[in-house]
């Protein structure tokens, strides 16, 4: 699949996997990109998951039959990219894998391969003939190794996993030739899920890459970017800047429907203030990577809970956790819970957000039981703090 000139797709898809990196679901699954560069020297850039090989080396020979792969090029080592080249190797042994530092230390790590290489720094070059490549080194989107290859030819960035999206590809490749629905919020719960805790990282990534003419942005996940380059640079500026549109997620674990009530009250009041986007989460329906992906879309945060065995209920606990580990900032959280006989959920969300540090909004309500007339009212003012807070900003 020819993506420009004489650079090719050879990437797969895979429908089989439920769980990206054992955690995030994959409704539409997932495509695992790798592109061939065919000049005087053939370069691979970045490989596929171990398992889809087979398909992978079809679609290499398709391109290039028996002339050899020169270089390969690991522009990230997480083993969905990294899993062939072992196998790579093995049916080109005189490859030379091109990568930083970092990455042959995880080469050797993961895979034991060695023979020879070609180790680039921060604005290295490489001349396959036609195409001139240069290499940027962006650690920490989202491994220590992270580089991107730009194509200074045919102004293509092969990117790795930024500006990538879940979804597998259905046909098509080029965002100009297919149907790019489903990708958006995919690409939202990929950057939040997996990416999320590097805003920094991106950003200096960024403003690194800022400058370069660029005619297709190639990433290791979903369809290649053409049409859509300012978009999705746009969509990676906001997300690592935690930017974030007004609306509230109210996020809430409930037992027996006592505390839902809570949240429902609180919604609907926000609703009543003018607040359009508001989303509820049963944190023991939803997948945490799409409540995740709304934290990341809306300034608001509500969180409830019941106490549970004297602690947090065991599903906000873990959300908790999560949120503290993507580093999230700028939101502004308000917060209610419940009890039976003895009330700690409503303490340790507050305490819970010393370490997160996000600006407290309205008064916890706390309910014995079940609702009554005055959590009505509290639930109520905590929507209407909220949505005061939200429209200050408008
Ligand atoms: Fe798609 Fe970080 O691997």
């Amino acid at each position: 699949m020819n993506v420009k000139g004489k650079v090719y797709y050879v990437g797969v898809n895979d429908r089989h996997k439920a769980l990206f990196e054992g955690l995030w679901p994959l409704p539409y699954g997932v495509s695992y990109n790798s592109y061939l560069i065919d000049d005087d020297m053939v370069a691979l850039v970045d490989t596929v998951d171990a398992c889809y090989f087979d398909v992978f080396l079809a679609k290499i020979k398709e391109v290039i039959g028996d002339r050899p792969v020169n270089y390969l090029i690991i522009n990230h080592m997480e083993p969905d990219h990294s899993g062939s080249i072992r196998l790579i190797k093995q049916v080109y042994p005189d490859i030379v894998i091109v990568g930083n530092k970092q990455t042959f230390g995880m080469i050797e790590g993961f895979y034991g391969v060695a023979g020879e290489r070609y180790q680039v720094g921060d604005g290295d070059f490489l001349a396959l003939g036609h195409h001139k490549l240069r290499f940027y080194l962006t650690p920490m989107v989202h491994w220590p190794e992270t580089m991107m290859t730009y194509d200074e030819t045919d102004a293509i960035l092969f990117s790795g996993d930024a500006f990538g999206c879940f979804g597998a590809l259905n046909g098509g490749v080029v965002d100009a030739c297919i149907n790019t629905d489903i990708y958006w919020n995919e690409m939202l719960r990929y950057y939040s899920n997996i990416v999320g805790k590097y805003g920094v990282p991106v950003q200096k990534a960024l403003q690194k890459l800022g400058g370069l003419p660029l005619s297709a942005i190639c990433s290791t996940h979903g369809p290649v970017w053409t049409e859509n380059i300012s978009k999705v640079v746009g969509i990676y500026d906001r997300l690592s800047k935690y930017a974030a549109d007004e609306g509230v997620v109210i996020a809430y674990g409930t037992m027996y429907g006592n505390t839902e009530r809570m949240a429902e009250v609180v919604a609907e009041e926000l609703s009543a203030q003018g607040i359009r986007n508001i989303v509820l989460h049963n944190l023991s329906a939803s997948h945490a990577s799409y409540v995740l992906a709304d934290i990341f879309r809306y300034k608001g945060l509500i969180l409830g809970c019941p106490t549970y065995n004297t602690r947090l209920y065991p599903e906000m606990e873990s959300l908790l956790s999560k949120i503290a580990a993507r580093d999230m900032k700028g939101r502004c959280l308000g917060w209610f819970g419940s009890f039976c006989w003895s009330g700690t959920a409503v303490k340790l969300i507050g305490e819970y957000n010393e370490k997160l540090k996000f600006e407290p909004v309205g008064n916890p309500v706390e309910m014995k039981q079940g609702m009554k007339a005055d959590v009505y009212s509290r639930c109520r003012e905590l929507g209407k703090a909220m949505a005061d807070r939200l429209k200050a900003d408008r």
